[in-house]
């Protein structure tokens, strides 16, 4: 109970310095290159520029993980007068979390400064999470999943997976450092979603410090208090008008930071419920993301100065290099309504296959804060269905 306080203390400090840092130090990137136009501020004619520093997470990520670093002797310190039963796994477990984080740290800082090509952004967060699979091995090593009451007459009670319960642990570091990544592009979005994600996995630990697992979520929330101050320091700064940029940095720690505690401490298809805006937007952007249909650079809505109103931005899918798999696409997307298209002669042009695109076709042209505060009520709303599926709906799929 007193570690939770001096970490909420702690925390409350890091969040001054991180606002603080993010304040003094923007012109630093400026100088080393590191900056970007803000896309939803430039109109057609260019009258106005809007420049900001990009990879501003790498302050916010630093100074979390100097808190926890800083908390471990707090932490462990009572452990520490009496060796021999110094708490081995629980340490190394923190190591495990503290090394995962720090590379997706660095290769997002490396992603950011060089660009780098979609296989590295699979690869590099499948080696980051190798740490945290270790760990996971030698301490639990628990690859059953629990079959819910009405499959139960197929699967059995539980059914052990094995190695593939590490691949799917793998794939959940990958799944949750992009998916961030790619709902993304409007001021405020990355981090207001990570807010939201963290928030719901502070409540889903605080609900459960009651259960018998009480150990595994007070290790999640030592991890999840640092991460929630930094990251609301840094909202600050990157709300709209937007005056940094977070950059990749910022998504890969976020995602590997929820992956981390959703492995450790046994949540993880929770964590999964908490990403459903982020499952939805990977769904939909899939035909784009596999390259059935074309995938501009950037896919973020389209701004126009004339009414100072964001619309959904477009892709061209020219007929003569359109194969059947993309005509089947195009055409099962079409009649769910799903995507707003346009035929002529040459081709088909449609909208880029993003949410943020969705909800503008959907409910028409917005003003950029008010498309970032939609989505994160959406956000919200899905971490409301998370919970009622959680517990009062899980008493149907679960004996509890
Ligand atoms: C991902 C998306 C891309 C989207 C981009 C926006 C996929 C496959 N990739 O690419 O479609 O356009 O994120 O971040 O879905 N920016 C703004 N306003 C903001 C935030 C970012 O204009 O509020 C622009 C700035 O020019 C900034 C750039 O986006 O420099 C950052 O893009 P980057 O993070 O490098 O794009 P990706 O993550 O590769
Ligand atoms: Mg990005």
């Amino acid at each position: 109970m007193w570690s939770l306080v001096i970490l909420i203390l702690l925390s409350l400090f890091a969040y001054i310095l991180t606002d603080e840092l993010i304040y003094k130090l923007q012109s630093l990137f400026i100088n080393a290159g590191l900056f970007g136009i803000d896309l939803c501020k430039v109109s057609k004619e260019k009258i106005y520029f809007h420049f900001s520093p990009e990879a501003i997470g790498v302050i916010s990520g630093c100074v979390f993980l100097i808190t926890i670093l800083l908390f471990i002797p707090i932490g462990f310190g009572y452990s520490l007068m009496d060796r021999g039963n110094f708490p081995h796994h629980e340490f190394a477990e923190l190591l495990a979390a503290l090394l995962s984080i720090c590379c997706m740290l660095l290769l997002g800082f490396a992603d950011d400064v060089l660009n780098l090509k979609w296989r590295y952004k699979l690869l590099l967060p499948t080696i980051a999470s190798l740490p945290l699979l270790v760990v996971y091995y030698v301490n639990f090593n628990s690859t059953t999943f629990i079959i819910p009451i009405p499959l139960r007459q197929f699967f059995g009670i539980s059914v052990n997976i094995g190695f593939l319960y590490y691949i799917y642990m793998g794939m959940l570091a990958v799944f949750c450092t992009n998916a961030i990544n790619i709902l993304a592009g409007i001021n405020g979005l990355e981090v207001g979603q990570s807010v939201i994600i963290a928030l719901s996995i502070i409540l889903f630990n605080i609900i459960e410090l009651r259960g018998d697992q009480y150990k595994a979520h007070n290790f999640s929330l030592h991890i999840m208090i640092p991460y929630l101050a930094t990251t609301l320091a840094l909202l600050k700064h990157n709300w709209y008008p937007s005056k940094v940029f977070v950059g990749d940095t910022f998504c890969y720690v976020s995602g590997m930071t929820f992956a981390v505690v959703g492995i450790l401490s046994h949540f993880s298809k929770t964590v999964l419920l908490f990403f459903l805006p982020q499952i939805i937007n990977f769904l939909y952007s899939v035909p784009q993301l596999f390259h059935i249909v074309p995938c501009p650079r950037h896919r973020l809505p389209k701004y126009s100065a004339e009414t100072d109103l964001l619309r959904a931005s477009r892709t061209v899918v020219l007929k003569k290099d359109m194969p059947l798999l993309t005509k089947v696409v195009l055409r099962i997307f079409t009649s769910l309504k799903l995507v707003d298209k346009v035929e002529d002669k040459d081709g088909v042009i449609l909208n880029n296959m993003t949410l943020i695109n969705l909800v503008l076709i959907k409910l028409g042209p917005m003003s950029e804060v008010q498309l970032t505060k939609t989505l994160l009520v959406f956000q919200i709303f899905c971490t409301c269905i998370a919970f009622l599926i959680r517990y009062p709906m899980a008493s149907y799929f679960y004996d509890l």
